[in-house]
């Protein structure tokens, strides 16, 4: 039975991240329901799968240029991301946003001790953030819906903004590099690079200065 949720559950993702992608006002449709579901699969969802799913973050991580002070991770499920994120740059303060209360409480409770001073987990809409504009020199994505106008709203100038994919175009919530860069243009972001590692996928958008 719960193999089943799961199967209908990604299904309904790709035709959320589809519609959404195509047509945000239609977030306001699928919100009630994706935050149900995530709400459901939290217990479940740090071990569903392994190191694998984080191999083409890591890569892109690799062609990061500058180390970030402050760096967002949206959709943060459990906080595999962020982790991730703030073992590779310890000075780094990290913050994960999650639509589903369930999936932040499993990030915090899974977040280890000696990462509680600079990684931090809140409940939050990437549709609309509570953070000023250009917050952050680095914004995640892993599996994760983008929404492309607060995307350029929170990323600084110089900034980057990095959205992986677990199984590339297998992955359930998966945006072509195409669409990305010509949703991501218009906010000023004007150096892309695509990566492929492992089963993965990740494309790293990079604003101008200004
Ligand atoms: C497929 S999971 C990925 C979780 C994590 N990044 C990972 O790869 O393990 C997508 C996550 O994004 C969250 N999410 C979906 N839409 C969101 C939104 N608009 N704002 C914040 N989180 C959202 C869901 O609650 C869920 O935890």
């Amino acid at each position: 039975m719960r193999e089943l949720v799961h199967t209908v559950g990604r299904r309904f993702a790709r035709v959320a991240t589809r519609a959404v992608v195509a047509q945000p006002g239609l977030w306001r449709v699928f919100r009630g329901p994706l935050r149900a579901q995530f709400n459901w699969m939290a217990s479940g969802w740090e071990y569903r799968r392994g190191p694998e799913a984080l191999v083409s973050l890591e890569a892109a991580l690799d062609r990061e240029e500058r180390l970030p002070a402050r760096v967002l991770d949206l959709g943060t499920g459990t906080g595999k991301a962020a982790r991730v994120i703030a073992r590779r740059f310890p000075t780094a303060e990290i913050v994960g946003v999650d639509l589903s209360a369930a999936m932040v409480e499993e990030a915090a409770r899974l977040l280890p001790n000696d990462l509680r001073g600079r990684v931090s987990f809140r409940v939050g809409d990437a549709s609309a953030l509570p953070f000023e504009d250009g917050f952050f020199d680095l914004v995640v994505l892993l599996n994760m819906i983008p929404f492309f106008s607060e995307l350029g709203r929170v990323a600084a100038p110089g900034g980057t903004v990095l959205i992986a994919s677990s199984s590339g175009p297998q992955t359930p919530i998966y945006v072509s590099p195409a669409t990305l860069r010509s949703r991501l243009a218009p906010f000023g972001f004007d150096r892309f690079d695509e990566v492929c590692a492992g089963e993965g996928t990740a494309f790293i958008a990079r604003r101008a200065k200004g």
